[in-house]
């Protein structure tokens, strides 16, 4: 095992240059003050390269053809991974209990939902229960994806093993329902882990998110707050572009999209807020 005891040091100039082109190829961006995290969560990437200095690194991701696998790298180490089954599920519980059940009357025979920041895939899997539970994957045909733009997290997603960390706020019965207990991990069953289709994409490539963001129903919670303003308007822009029509977007209860499109209205609908396509 390796022990980084110090961080490389940036210099203030070199710190704008490398934070900037992370914003544009990953979306994630550090203000100013959060410098000294930027650097310790870069540093071992650094060494592990064995480049000894931080504008060497810059000009690695800028000029080097060899340097398109390290960005893989960067977006696992920047990216904070933080989720648990049902967060904010007054969401999720408006998508069961409103919105399906009124695409269903409407006729619609297919519905495809993307969880588009899915880390380590609690909020898709949390979508397929409680969608499981309403009894609405024998109605309807439903495609979920949950992507993320962490290889790491997709990995973990993939093997459907969850800490107690991820249970803060599962009721006791879907845990017994829902999950089969593995050493002092619980892993879900795989009737519901086979309902979500598992992917890595960028949502700042917006190549990349095409075919996912091609749904009615899209979840991108607790990522906007790592971005910078103007990217927040770049993927709302292309969400409105691709999704279908009616289009329900789902965001953090800290995400608030209102001074940055108009391409949808706040709704209220089932107890929740929904960015509703215009
Ligand atoms: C705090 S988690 C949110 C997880 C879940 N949506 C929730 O609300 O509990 C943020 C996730 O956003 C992902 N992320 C950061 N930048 C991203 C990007 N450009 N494209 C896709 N995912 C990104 C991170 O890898 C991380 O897994």
């Amino acid at each position: 095992m390796r022990f980084y005891l110090e961080s490389i040091p940036l210099p203030d100039n070199v710190f704008l240059l490398l934070r900037d082109i992370i914003k544009e190829r990953v979306g994630i961006y550090y203000e100013n003050s959060k410098k000294e995290i930027f650097s310790n969560k870069l540093s071992p990437l650094l060494v592990e390269k064995g480049i000894t200095s931080f504008l060497d690194y810059y000009y690695f991701l800028k000029y080097d053809p060899e340097s398109e696998k390290e960005w893989e790298n960067i977006a696992n180490a920047l990216s904070i991974q933080e989720t648990y089954f049902f967060r904010e599920v007054e969401q999720i519980k408006a998508l069961a209990n409103v919105i399906i059940p009124d695409l269903y009357k409407e006729g619609k025979q297919h519905i495809k939902i993307w969880s588009s920041a899915c880390a380590t895939g609690e909020e898709p899997l949390s979508i397929a229960m409680l969608l499981d539970e309403k009894g609405w994957f024998e109605r309807l045909d439903i495609e979920i994806y949950g992507t993320d733009i962490s290889t790491k997290a997709i990995e973990r997603a993939k093997l459907g093993r969850y800490t107690e960390r991820s249970f803060r706020n599962t009721p006791r019965e879907y845990i017994e329902k829902y999950f089969i207990r593995d050493g002092n991990m619980y892993k879900i069953i795989s009737e519901i882990h086979k309902r979500v289709d598992w992917a890595i994409a960028n949502l700042v490539n917006k190549e990349e998110i095409k075919r996912f963001a091609q749904s009615s129903i899209i979840f991108c919670r607790n990522v906007l707050i790592y971005f910078s303003e103007d990217t927040i308007v770049k993927l709302i822009k292309n969400l409105a572009e691709y999704m279908e029509n009616p289009g329900y977007l789902f965001t953090g209860s800290a995400e608030s999209l209102l001074k940055y499109t108009t391409d949808f209205e706040l709704q209220i609908i089932g107890g929740a807020f929904v960015y509703v396509k215009r």
